[in-house]
């Protein structure tokens, strides 16, 4: 565990862009040492122009890297190891993700399953390939991003959802079953599962970048209508999301639900979990 982020060294996956470029901003200005990577070359760049220019006492290292591949993750650890001159780190959030991969039926195979590689792979690469600068380190904290799509597998009534569901639940599972491995292998580290309600990012038109199949026109526009809807109408911004994050991981508590709506779909799948996928409980949401 760990209770303060001044000078620490943390590595943020998924930082050029929403709650990943949040926690970036946020744990630099907190005064920690942070290296970042991302899919999209200008993101990054993006972020860490922002971050030298707002907290430019500390160091931050920023590589393009894809989390679904452990080669990328591996080199990205080893551009930490080299830049910091250092063999552990203190914080890992495991957040990049993408959506897609709604239905068994309409979507092409090759998209199902990079959404699942990416969402889940991205958290096993990480934590494997982190886990012994962590481990080294005198505290430490892991930290996986699932979603409220990690106990409840849908986001509405008429609309598949299934690539993106399993592979939450499975990051929610593992890190839920991390607990109990660490606290027998490795005690001085905390694990942690994030699980945000609706947060006011470009979630959506990201990850028509990061698909297999190009979209026709009519379909683009379509995901461009409702990417920016997604962004505005959100009860909660990436920055809130963030600091949530933060102060929860500082607290030491490790089932993390990010916004209101995130509480209130935790409570009323626990109070009807039988009658979760029925019409009526989507008046709920
Ligand atoms: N926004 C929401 O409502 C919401 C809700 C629940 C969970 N989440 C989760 O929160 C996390 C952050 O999402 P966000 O909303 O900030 O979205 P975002 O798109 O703003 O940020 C995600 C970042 O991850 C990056 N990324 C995608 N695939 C990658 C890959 N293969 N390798 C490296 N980087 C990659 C994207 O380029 C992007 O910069 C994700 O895991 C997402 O599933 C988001």
């Amino acid at each position: 565990m760990i209770d303060n982020y001044n000078k620490i060294i943390a590595v943020v996956t998924g930082g050029g862009s929403g709650i990943g470029r949040e926690l970036v901003r946020q744990l630099a200005s907190a005064g920690a040492d942070v290296a970042f990577c991302d899919l999209s070359p200008e993101t990054v760049e993006q972020t860490a122009a922002l971050v030298r220019e707002e907290s430019p006492n500390v160091r931050v290292l920023a590589v393009q890297a894809d989390v679904s591949s452990e080669a990328d993750l591996e080199a990205f650890r080893d551009a930490i190891t080299t830049t910091f001159n250092t063999d552990q780190v203190h914080l890992v959030i495991n957040n990049a993700g993408v959506g897609g991969g709604g239905s068994m039926f309409t979507t092409e195979r090759a998209d199902w399953e990079r959404t699942f590689d990416i969402v889940w792979g991205g958290v096993y690469f990480g934590t494997r390939v982190f886990l012994p600068l962590l481990t080294a380190a005198p505290a430490a904290a892991l930290v996986n991003t699932s979603s409220v799509n990690g106990f409840y597998a849908s986001i509405g009534v008429d609309r598949p959802h299934t690539a993106y569901s399993a592979a939450k639940f499975a990051v929610k599972g593992f890190t839920e079953a991390l607990i109990t491995d660490l606290k027998v292998n490795a005690p001085h580290v905390s694990a942690h599962v994030v699980m945000p309600g609706h947060i006011g990012t470009r979630i959506v038109s990201n990850s028509m970048r990061a698909m297999v199949t190009e979209p026709t026109p009519e379909e683009a526009e379509l995901m461009l209508a409702a990417a920016e809807m997604f962004e505005n109408q959100a009860p909660t911004s990436a920055a809130e999301a963030a600091e949530i994050i933060l102060d929860a991981v500082q607290a030491g508590r490790w089932r993390i639900l990010v916004g209101d709506d995130a509480h209130r779909l935790d409570e009323n799948v626990r109070a009807n979990p039988e009658g979760a996928y029925d019409q009526p409980f989507f008046t709920l949401l």
